[in-house]
């Protein structure tokens, strides 16, 4: 275990600007990860700021602990889902709070040293579950969802057109052995998208592998729950800032703020609203914010984020 934590947390300038309203006040990182952003945010609290960090990934989370241990007077580690947030802060005594921030996806810790299959890159167990507490692993999924199971996953989370023919090779490989590792399932699929005319601008395996992560942890379920519940913990004036790294994470967080943002909910043709529905949130970011050419030379995994933030009216 351990971090070399050589990147900047990924649009760290951005975060801070639209994150810290208050100095003094409460905050919530729901994707503690490393403690990048933690201890960036933890710097700028005077000493009656609070951070709670949550993560759900109990390694990851002893590390950043450690990194963080400087500032364990203003911060609170909890191993937890960011769905579960509300139960999360008022078992600390909290009922609200001045901002909360979610990076999601993968940390690099989990991507190159977790040893949990979630890169395509190497030869690892598939088990890619960053709560190593939960049932299901990519190996379970894997060896036993049906052909329209996995085809479904795989099409609706990696938009990978070829999800059917991967679906079909993967079924037909099992059935001689269960499939292992994370370096047989990036051959079937690289074996299935070979003989195709693709366009590649991606290593083909990286569509079905986001897919199956993305399932084996219920990230997009996480992410609408967790959304659900923002609107009642958030102080007014308190913000919400959320980066994405794929198309479908930013879709369901633009849709939330744009439905706050609308605040009734009536259909068109109805002439007076019977919803009693209020704006919850206003925008801050129009547009999701994408991180500057300098930034993605040096840390090529910001090239994909997007940021969006948005303020509680
Ligand atoms: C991109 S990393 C965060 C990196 C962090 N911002 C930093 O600067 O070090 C995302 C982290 O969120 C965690 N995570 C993903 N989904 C989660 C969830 N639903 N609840 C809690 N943690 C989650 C992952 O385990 C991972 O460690």
């Amino acid at each position: 275990m351990g971090s070399d934590y050589s990147h900047r947390p990924v649009q760290i300038e951005n975060v801070l600007k639209f994150l810290i309203t208050n100095p003094d006040g409460i905050y919530v990182d729901g994707t503690l990860g490393e403690g990048g952003h933690a201890l960036e945010i933890l710097s700028r609290l005077t000493r009656n700021g609070i951070l709670i960090g949550i993560e759900r990934d109990e390694e990851q989370l002893e590390i950043a602990r450690k990194r963080l241990k400087n500032f364990h007077e203003k911060a609170r580690f909890i191993h937890g889902n960011f769905a579960d947030i509300d139960t999360i802060v008022r078992d600390l005594g909290i009922d609200s709070m001045d901002g909360i921030l979610l990076d999601l996806g993968l940390s690099s810790y989990q991507i190159e040293r977790s040893g949990r299959g979630f890169s395509f890159m190497r030869d690892e167990p598939l088990d890619m579950r960053m709560d190593k507490t939960q049932q299901m692993s990519a190996f379970e999924l894997i060896n036993n969802a049906s052909y329209e199971q996995l085809k479904d996953i795989i099409k609706k989370f990696g938009e990978e057109k070829m999800a059917g023919r991967i679906s079909r090779r993967i079924i037909r490989q099992r059935e001689k052995a269960p499939i292992r590792s994370s370096k047989q399932l990036s051959e079937i699929i690289h074996s299935v998208v070979k003989g195709a005319d693709y366009k590649m601008s991606k290593n083909p395996a990286t569509r079905t592998f986001q897919a199956i992560r993305i399932a084996v942890n219920r990230e997009l379920e996480n992410l609408k729950e967790f959304l659900n519940k923002v609107p009642e913990l958030i102080n007014k004036g308190g913000r919400l800032v959320i980066l994405s790294y794929h198309s479908l994470e930013d879709r369901i967080v633009k849709r939330a703020i744009k439905e706050w943002e609308k605040g009734c909910t009536c259909p068109p043709d109805i002439p007076v609203c019977i919803c009693n529905g209020k704006v919850k949130f206003r925008a801050i970011t129009r547009k999701g914010l994408r991180a500057s050419q300098e930034e993605i030379r040096a840390n090529p995994r910001a090239r994909s984020s997007i940021l969006r933030a948005a303020e509680r009216v």
